[in-house]
């Protein structure tokens, strides 16, 4: 915990909408001072902090394309001329399900552009401070459970990213910074299950048998908790799906 007039500071990629808008939004609530980053919608990510603000808490919004890397240069520089240093580097931008998505897209914001931001933040990250990964079921489970066709990229790329992460933590424990993953059901809600609902209507109609699926809220609300709980090395917090945790493959 920091005891400078800035206080807290958490980036949050992929902060414009969905989940990392809800995430942004608690964690300013918990009295972080939140990066708001996005890709393009600029928009978006200003009504974010405009929420946040008149709500009584602190907000920016930063755009940096995180496979871009001189974009994600520039957005650590800016953060370190502006706030110095980081308390919390929320993992959540992802992507590759875009119809105009180049081929290896996928695992080069997943896995590549992830570890990238990790290393060009992890100067800045204070003793004490955290990164999460957020995930999805089918891609912390990859390889165990059927994926639908569509988001075999995605998972295969996210697992490979959480596997690059995972191996960092001897390092980053050493420089007193902790790594949690936050893995997910289908969230209701969000574009993403829109999307597979047009796409494939049975992979989102077989998971909502098996019950309701958790909010935007809900899973925001895990990935608060990881953001600042107490944790062990690499904890991994699981949102919904109770049949994948029935597998036993847990904390792989
Ligand atoms: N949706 C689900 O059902 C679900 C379930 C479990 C886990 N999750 C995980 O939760 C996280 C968020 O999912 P979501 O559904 O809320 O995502 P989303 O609605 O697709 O939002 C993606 C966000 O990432 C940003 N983004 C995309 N590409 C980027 C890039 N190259 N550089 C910087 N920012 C980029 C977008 O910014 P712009 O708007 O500016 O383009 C947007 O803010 C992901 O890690 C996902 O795997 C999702």
């Amino acid at each position: 915990m920091s005891t400078d007039p800035i206080g807290r500071t958490a980036l949050v990629t992929g902060a414009s909408r969905g989940i990392g808008a809800e995430v942004a939004r608690q964690l300013a609530e918990m009295g972080f001072l939140v990066i708001v980053n996005y890709r393009e919608k600029r928009v978006r990510a200003d009504k974010v902090v405009d929420e946040i603000e008149r709500s009584g808490g602190r907000a920016v919004a930063l755009g940096a394309d995180l496979s871009d890397e001189m974009s994600v240069t520039a957005l650590v520089s800016g953060i370190t001329d502006t706030f110095g240093q980081l308390d919390l580097l929320v993992l959540n931008a992802s992507g590759g399900l875009e119809l105009d998505a180049a081929p290896g897209y996928a695992m080069k914001l997943n896995r590549d552009s992830q570890l990238r931001l990790t290393e060009l933040v992890r100067p800045i990250l204070r003793v004490g401070g955290r990164i999460v990964f957020v995930t999805s079921h089918q891609s912390h489970f990859f390889g165990q459970q059927p994926v639908p066709k569509d988001y075999e990229p995605i998972a295969r790329s996210k697992r490979a990213g959480e596997d690059a992460l995972r191996a960092l933590i001897p390092q980053l424990n050493e420089q007193g910074v902790d790594l949690t993953v936050v893995s997910g059901d289908m969230i209701d809600g969000t574009i993403i299950v829109r999307l597979l609902e047009r796409r494939d209507p049975d992979a989102v109609s077989s998971r909502r048998e098996r019950g309701a699926l958790p909010t935007i809220d809900e899973f925001a609300r895990v990935v608060a908790e990881a953001s600042t709980a107490p944790v062990e090395p690499g904890q991994t917090f699981y949102v919904g799906g109770a049949d994948y945790l029935a597998t036993g493959a847990v904390d792989l």
